[in-house]
């Protein structure tokens, strides 16, 4: 297996006494698209912005090509925002209202000091890719729609010949149609370009059709890494199970019995004793209050977070 282009390792992140991100370790593969999911205020923003330089690291590390991202930062931060981009939820606020889509396109090639007749070729070989109207570059931000903006923001990002698009729900808002239209582009552009993505996103259907593997979040800690076939067809951690459930769509397809959560989500700040969802879990065993599970491997590919994981070999 070629080595991952990012890692994080025991990445933790504190916001005073609030810990958003525990631990947590993950491998996102090269040219491959990563989803991370899990219910609001589990830590993925936080994850995608720690993997940006943008919040740092209480301890731990993030390595980005087998080096950490504060090294490369310190390095040149500007060569290494070219390196990874990131798509923004709010494309339309993102956006200045008082600068015309052109200017807005062309601001990263000045921030990064780029030659600007080279950019402005290669911006409009991206926008006729995009389906983008050349004449979008006159219009302001109130004059495009919702899903244009969004391609804005993704033409923005591929100016700068990214390796990596972090997109954290790029779909976010959009109608159902702009969003499969949204979605299918980002999955050629990435099979074009060899692009790797993490992909954050509240739709299971979505990450299960276009990722490869899938991280489930819950308060602050991977609790299941897993391909995404492998993922939706046997969840192996009872929260991946119960989050699987919740969605019609999936269950239906796989007639799988509705595991209700039960209760309301723990506060981050005084997270559970043990396994963090012991308190709402079907299958908690008495050690699970108490004893922490830690992350493992439990066949090649597949780390889960729990000393009772569903429908997987016994160990030998
Ligand atoms: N800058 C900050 N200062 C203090 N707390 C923060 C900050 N950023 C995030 N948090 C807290 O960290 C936790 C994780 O937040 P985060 O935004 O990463 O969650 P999320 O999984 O992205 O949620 P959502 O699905 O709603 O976007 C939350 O409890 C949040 O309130
Ligand atoms: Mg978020």
């Amino acid at each position: 297996m070629t080595a991952p282009l990012v890692a994080f390792e025991d990445a933790a992140v504190t916001f005073g006494k609030l810990r958003a991100l525990d631990d947590v370790t993950l491998h996102l593969p090269r040219g491959a698209i990563t989803g991370l999911v899990g219910e609001s205020g589990s830590g993925k923003t936080t994850l995608c912005r720690t993997l940006l330089g943008l919040t740092p690291l209480s301890s731990g590390e993030v390595l980005f090509d087998g080096m950490p991202v504060r090294t490369h930062l310190a390095r040149g931060a500007r060569a290494f925002r070219r390196r990874v981009q990131m798509l923004l939820q709010d494309a339309v606020a993102s956006l200045s209202p008082r600068m015309r889509i052109g200017s807005a396109l062309e601001e990263p090639l000045r921030i990064h000091r780029l030659p600007l007749e080279e950019g402005r070729e290669r911006l409009i070989g991206i926008l006729r890719r995009l389906g983008l109207p050349e004449d979008i570059r006159g219009k302001y931000p109130h004059q495009i729609s919702g899903g244009q903006a969004r391609r804005v923001g993704v033409a923005r990002a591929l100016l700068m010949r990214p390796e990596m698009i972090v997109a954290d729900e790029p779909t976010a808002g959009l109608d159902v149609s702009v969003q499969g239209e949204l979605l299918n582009l980002l999955l050629d552009l990435q099979r074009e370009l060899g692009l790797t993505y993490l992909l954050v996103s509240h739709n299971l259907n979505v990450v299960r059709r276009i990722t490869d593997r899938t991280a489930v979040m819950y308060l602050g800690q991977v609790v299941e890494d897993a391909p995404t076939r492998e993922l939706f067809h046997r969840p192996a951690h009872p929260y991946t199970a119960a989050l699987l459930s919740t969605n019609p769509a999936v269950q239906a397809a796989r007639r799988r019995a509705r595991i209700v959560l039960q209760g309301e989500i723990p506060s981050m700040l005084a997270p559970p004793s043990g396994c963090r969802f012991h308190p709402r879990c079907p299958v908690a065993q008495p050690n699970c209050a108490i004893d922490p599970p830690a992350l493992a491997e439990v066949e090649p590919g597949r780390s889960v977070r729990c000393h009772y994981p569903f429908s997987l070999p016994l160990p030998a």
